[in-house]
């Protein structure tokens, strides 16, 4: 059994780019389930019911959060009414929402999914190792194919998460540093890992963000308004293969599509003319 997980995706152009290929992605890998992570929908921050719907309508299963989802109002009272919407379980119970879900696939396949949150640079909620065990012990007793979105910062913390629940979930995949990581691989006791899934948005940004905006975000260290930047848009995911009676890993594979471009710098017409008599 294969699940195909959609890292954040960020502002409406790249939502529609996903509601567009989705259903591509998954023919192409084969995939039983499509898990998403939504928390950067609506001009970077959060998602409305429209939003959702549109994924819901393409196959989505589960949409998956973080930090920025709780940034709408509109967007509280959707968690509570929407259980495939789920926010990060470790954040007080009070804010509604749900932090995990079962559902089932359409060959009758029951899989968990799972929403925490790091504390290492992000808001100092409720402890998210005691919180995935807290979990882990209701969704076990229904099916041992689980996928944790462990949303957080620092690496150290994401991969002290892995091996953490190594052998008692199929994967744990780090979203919210929006950057892809080079690092998948199956742990010791057959949990699938990827320290960040990285983000579906515009890459021609500083993690979705314009990047002359970011940059007097620095250089003022003041706040500078929102603005999702444009163009170069790129979908970042992972599939996990599962045997699907012990929930163990078989394979993990990670992608980006368009592929990631090593090199963006363009040569001004001087710099080429200038190139060609220095070679010949
Ligand atoms: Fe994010
Ligand atoms: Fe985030």
């Amino acid at each position: 059994m294969k699940i195909l997980f959609i890292g954040d995706i960020v502002g409406t152009d790249a939502l529609a780019m996903v509601v567009r290929l989705i259903k591509g992605f998954k023919e192409k890998y084969n995939a039983d389930a499509l898990i998403v992570n939504g928390e950067n929908i609506y001009e970077g921050k959060s998602l409305t019911r429209k939003h959702a719907d549109e994924l819901f309508g393409v196959g989505v299963d589960i949409i998956t959060t973080g930090n920025h989802v709780w940034e709408r109002w509109e967007a509280r009272p959707l968690m509570k009414e929407e259980r495939r919407i789920l926010r990060p379980l470790n954040y007080p119970r009070e804010n509604g929402g749900a932090g995990y879900a079962i559902f089932e696939t359409a060959t009758g396949v029951k899989i968990g999914v799972l929403s925490i949150q790091g504390r290492v640079f992000l808001p100092p909620i409720d402890c998210p190792f005691k919180a995935a065990d807290w979990a882990l012990e209701r969704i076990l007793a229904v099916t041992p194919n689980i996928l944790v979105d462990f949303h957080a910062e620092a690496t150290a913390e994401k991969q002290a998460m892995g091996f953490y629940l190594d052998g008692r979930v199929s994967a744990v995949l780090g979203t919210h540093t929006h950057v892809q990581t080079a690092d998948e691989r199956i742990l010791p006791n057959g949990t699938a890992y990827l320290t960040d899934v990285g983000m579906t948005g515009p890459y021609d940004s500083c993690v979705g963000l314009r990047t002359d905006i970011a940059i007097k975000r620095f250089i003022y260290g003041t706040p500078h308004k929102y603005e999702t930047a444009k163009g170069d848009l790129k979908i970042s995911g992972v599939v996990i293969e599962i045997n699907p009676t012990t929930g163990s890993a078989l394979s993990i594979e990670r992608f980006m599509f368009p592929e990631f471009e090593r090199s963006q710098h363009q040569e001004s017409p001087i710099e080429a003319e200038a190139d060609l008599l220095i070679n010949s």
